[in-house]
């Protein structure tokens, strides 16, 4: 089992186990403003811890979604993931979401560091991106604090769900490439 560790934190395969801890985020409308899919039912929960199990039982896993794991209390606090984007294994997206109960104490930083780790050093990435709705201050922080670049502002580039409507909305775009993480870790 694929198991990735940081000093607060361990990230390991996200499954149908975890449908308590998951829905009990996921379900909540403050807690999936910014996400694209949600907020889920019991069932759309399940069906998406389902498909987790299903990726991690492929060889290699196209998508590696991860439990995030307080060291300290041993309960689970998010989850994260590295989305390869597509069979060349070149590239890869990284997404998140944290229960609310944890926001603003550096958790999403630290599994995000964790994940540019394991999609550099041990899936050999090339380049790693992600993107968020251009309102969602706490995301775009992350993915600078991480060192990735914004790349783009994309304006009203997205018609999707935002809270409780679904609108146009501005979307940044990040990336960090490997050779940048390889220097940035050198010094
Ligand atoms: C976005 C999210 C992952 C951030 O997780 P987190 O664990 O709180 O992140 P961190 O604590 O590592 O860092 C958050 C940073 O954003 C800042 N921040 C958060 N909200 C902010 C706001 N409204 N205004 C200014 N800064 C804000 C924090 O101060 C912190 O920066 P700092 O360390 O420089 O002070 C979390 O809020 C979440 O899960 N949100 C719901 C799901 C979601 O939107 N997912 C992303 C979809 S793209």
């Amino acid at each position: 089992m694929i198991k990735l560790e940081t000093d607060r934190l361990i990230l390991r395969p996200l499954g149908t186990k975890d449908f308590d801890t998951y829905y009990s985020y996921t379900s909540v409308p403050e807690n999936m403003t910014y996400m694209i899919f949600g907020p889920y039912t019991p069932e759309e929960a399940m069906r998406f811890l389902k498909m987790c199990e299903t990726w991690w039982q492929e060889d290699p896993p196209p998508i590696y979604e991860f439990a995030v794991i307080l060291k300290e209390t041993g309960k689970m606090i998010g989850n994260s993931g590295i989305y390869m984007d597509d069979e060349r294994r070149l590239t890869g997206m990284l997404g998140w979401c944290f229960h609310r109960d944890y926001w603003n104490k550096g958790y999403a930083t630290e599994s995000v560091q964790a994940l540019l780790k394991f999609g550099f050093e041990e899936l050999k990435l090339h380049r790693i991106h992600a993107e968020c709705n251009a309102d969602n201050i706490g995301s775009a922080r992350v993915m600078e604090k991480v060192g990735m670049r914004r790349e783009g502002h994309f304006i009203k580039n997205r018609f999707d769900r935002v809270g409780d409507k679904k609108m146009w909305y501005d979307e940044f775009f990040y990336g960090i490439l490997r050779e940048e993480y390889l220097a940035a870790k050198e010094k």
